[in-house]
């Protein structure tokens, strides 16, 4: 198939630039297990997992009948004053596997809406519990929750920010963010050891400003993951828990990228020993073949909002989406999330990760332009020092270079980032890593 034999007139891109995508289309008509097929017939190595979703590698047997057997015996109900089979239990294994009492699943369908979704809900308890008063979210510089208002106010990447301004939720503040360049260049699978304590300016400064008892939740990405891969001080979590606990304001871990075996455990909270009071989960859940996101809230919530005196034909929470808990998508989680453990592919997660980060720090460290490289669970970045007067160039342009000889990077601004699905192999790490090694070389 030629460029040619596409139009490209109508369907608008998301965060890609469109005018230069016109002149270069990079477009997948076949995937399979690590790769893709293009629509000139080439095949390409899936470095990202298709953003950080295919966590089983494409078109995985299991999940497809799943799906089709399922689309053969309840393809859709109303979500609304009724459910589905499907949806409790994929709800019951999706608990099952999240730690502490972390038991309570709304479902919806994309990391965007779980975002949104765990800040009405931290408003609703809060009010239920009769301080309404506590209405103020805080997130963090640099964070990524979604497009949706809710959770591109408690974002902090500014470019996903700056159109919007007078439109974001007006009660927010962020903290600042967990990456000190100067100290901690180069992170191999470790928690790097910060001289200061960052979370005393929220002690300190951001609490205090705001009063704690106004703030209704915190928002975190336990690792920063569309921002570049930047790890947290040790410690970082567990005491961002204690501040919380201490001023009884609600910590949510948004673990749309982390969920699901990318540090090689269920969740980042198993990782960090740190339970939330919310975790946002989407994308591997399914192995990114059917849209699924969700919530999964503490059992205090639930009972919270349980406890009310209206009567009960009245429903206690005015949140939901047409196809929240969606039949079809459940299946998919289902077969996915048994795939997953029948070929034990968290733990792989893990150990394919040391030998990418291995690659990553051996590979690229003195190569010219690089500033940081990070790795941590199977994903790991390389930090290029910018071009001077176009912050990104340098950075789009060797992901342009990868694609071209069969590689899959994802470039966020001058930030490179692998994290292939847990099914890869050496080789195809090597073919990854030398592909980027030489692009960083030819765009020096
Ligand atoms: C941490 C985090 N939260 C939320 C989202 C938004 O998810 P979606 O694109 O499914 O709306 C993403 C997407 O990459 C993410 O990385």
């Amino acid at each position: 198939m030629a460029d040619k034999d596409f139009n490209m007139d109508n369907q608008w891109l998301p965060f890609t630039p469109n005018r230069h995508f016109r002149k270069e289309p990079r477009v997948f008509v076949g995937a399979d297990g690590m790769h893709f097929t293009t629509h000139d017939g080439r095949k390409v190595v899936d470095g990202i997992s298709s953003l950080w979703c295919v966590g089983a590698g494409h078109r995985r047997l299991p999940i497809n009948e799943a799906i089709k057997t399922q689309l053969d015996t309840l393809d859709y109900a109303t979500a609304f004053q009724a459910s589905n089979d499907k949806a409790f239990e994929a709800a019951e294994a999706i608990a099952g596997m999240a730690p502490g009492d972390l038991n309570r699943v709304l479902f919806c369908n994309s990391g965007s809406e779980a975002a949104d979704t765990a800040l009405k809900v931290a408003l609703a308890y809060h009010r239920a519990r009769g301080e309404g008063h506590r209405n103020m979210f805080i997130g963090r510089e640099k964070g990524y929750h979604g497009v949706g208002f809710g959770g591109m106010s408690v974002g902090g990447i500014p470019s996903n920010r700056k159109v919007f301004g007078t439109s974001l939720l007006p009660r927010v503040d962020h903290m600042r963010f967990i990456h000190d360049p100067a100290a901690h260049p180069y992170i191999h699978h470790q928690e790097p050891v910060w001289q200061e304590d960052i979370l005393l300016e929220l002690e300190n400064r951001i609490l205090p400003l705001h009063d704690p008892a106004n703030v209704a939740a915190v928002i975190v990405e336990p690792i920063a993951g569309s921002a570049g891969w930047y790890l947290p001080p040790k410690g970082y979590l567990k005491r961002l828990r204690e501040i919380c606990d201490k001023h009884g304001i609600l910590l949510i871990f948004d673990e749309v990228i982390t969920g699901f075996g990318r540090l090689g455990t269920n969740f980042a909270a198993d990782f960090y020993g740190v339970v939330p009071d919310m975790l946002t989960f989407a994308k591997a859940v399914t192995n990114g073949v059917i849209p699924l996101g969700g919530v999964i809230c503490r059992d205090k919530l639930y009972d919270a909002m349980m406890k009310t005196d209206a009567p009960e034909h009245v429903i206690e929470f005015f949140h939901g989406y047409t196809y929240s808990g969606h039949p079809v998508a459940c299946a998919a989680a289902l077969a996915t999330l048994d795939l997953y453990k029948q070929e034990g592919l968290f733990a792989r997660a893990g150990e394919m990760g040391k030998v990418l980060g291995d690659a990553f720090h051996s590979t690229f460290k003195g190569m010219p332009n690089v500033i940081g490289i990070r790795s941590l669970g199977l994903a790991a970045a390389v930090e290029l020092a910018p071009i001077a007067g176009t912050p990104g160039k340098r950075g789009y342009d060797i992901f342009l270079d990868c694609f071209k000889k069969g590689v899959l990077v994802r470039p966020a601004g001058d930030v490179l980032v692998f994290a292939p699905p847990y099914i890869v192999e050496k080789q195809h790490i090597d073919q990854m890593v030398n592909t980027l090694a030489d692009a960083i070389k030819a765009n020096a």
